[in-house]
């Protein structure tokens, strides 16, 4: 991957408060890139404020939550408005710059449907579910497949707090998870790539402390850039893990076909756990960019997780784990 460094991108953390607003222009130039990851434009960014100011988030008063100190990472924050200006959400389109795109997302009503292997299935308003959850703030790593890292203050609850609520039978082996699909909303859901966006995860990862559902971040309702009302972060794995914009939790006892699996069989597959001695056909796995610092460093194994998750591979070895 060819990086190319601009001027005024590498904000120090200092010199930033969290709800400046402030055009950027993005750091990288990519070559071009087949399937998806990589096709990167230049573009002017606008704000990553979560909403216009006629448009009150319903759950604002959850937030700013209490910082579980469990979760923290030996690096800096990533600045928000370093954050805000480099997403992928595909949905909305192909460079970093989906921001002001994202902004058409239309977060309520938002309903999420529970269903497959479970003892009722049932839907749940986001705003109900949040009720029923312990929301918390931690502080995670986040490795993008592309090999730029961050470092990121989510807000959310344990997913396995979702699992519970949900009763799955036993004879369910996987959580299956989907992005909303509206293409009048997301411009880029009329193009042949095959939407929705599906994720997936065993059920002891989705049962791990770490796997943790994504409701806010920097102190507030989850940005729609960063995959309102609700996403996944798992933070041993590539970010494409991170499922954003959730409307369906479905259990199963089929491994699920993803996205980026259907979309690329040959770079992307199920378990995506990161590890620097396994390149990507396109990237090498070995260093990473951190976004915001201009630091390169070692990528860790299972991004830094491993001592909490290596026991989930255990008997697995044989699996791709590492793409
Ligand atoms: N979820 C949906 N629905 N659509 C996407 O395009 N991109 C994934 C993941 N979740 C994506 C998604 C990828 S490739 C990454 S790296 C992360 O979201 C990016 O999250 P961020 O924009 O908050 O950094």
């Amino acid at each position: 991957m060819h990086f190319i460094r601009r001027k005024g991108w590498e904000i120090a953390e200092r010199e930033v408060s969290p709800e400046q607003v402030f055009f950027n222009r993005r750091a990288f130039l990519n070559g071009g890139a087949a399937l998806g990851f990589g096709t990167i434009l230049p573009s002017l960014g606008k704000s990553g404020s979560a909403f216009a100011a006629n448009e009150p988030d319903p759950s604002a008063s959850f937030y700013p939550v209490k910082r579980n100190e469990l979760y923290k990472v030996d690096g800096d924050v990533t600045p928000e408005s370093v954050n805000s200006q480099y997403n992928n959400f595909y949905e909305f389109g192909l460079s970093k710059n989906i921001s002001q795109a994202a902004e058409g997302l239309k977060i309520r009503p938002w309903v999420l449907k529970i269903e497959g292997m479970v003892e009722k299935p049932f839907e749940i308003g986001f705003d109900d579910l949040l009720k029923k959850v312990q929301i918390e703030e931690r502080v995670y790593r986040h490795r993008c497949v592309e090999a730029w890292s961050m470092v990121v203050p989510w807000s959310g609850f344990p997913l396995k707090s979702l699992v519970d609520l949900a009763r799955p039978l036993s004879s369910a082996k996987y959580v299956q998870m989907e992005t909303f699909m509206d293409p009048k909303m997301a411009p880029e859901q009329r193009g042949f790539w095959p939407w929705p966006y599906v994720e997936g995860l065993t059920m002891a990862e989705a049962n791990h402390d770490l796997a943790f559902m994504v409701t806010g971040a920097y102190g507030n309702p989850l940005a729609k850039s960063f995959g309102a009302p609700i996403r996944l972060h798992t933070p041993w794995k590539y970010g494409f893990k991170s499922i954003k914009s959730i409307v369906k939790i479905a259990f199963t006892d089929k491994r699920p076909q993803t996205f980026w699996e259907t979309t690329g069989p040959r770079e992307y597959g199920f378990w995506a756990n990161v590890n620097p001695k396994v390149s990507h056909p396109r990237w090498s796995q070995a260093v990473e960019q951190v976004l915001g610092t201009g630091d390169r460093r070692p990528t860790q194994i299972y991004n830094g997780y491993g001592d909490y998750v290596a026991d989930l591979y255990k008997g697995l070895e044989k699996e791709n784990l590492f793409m």
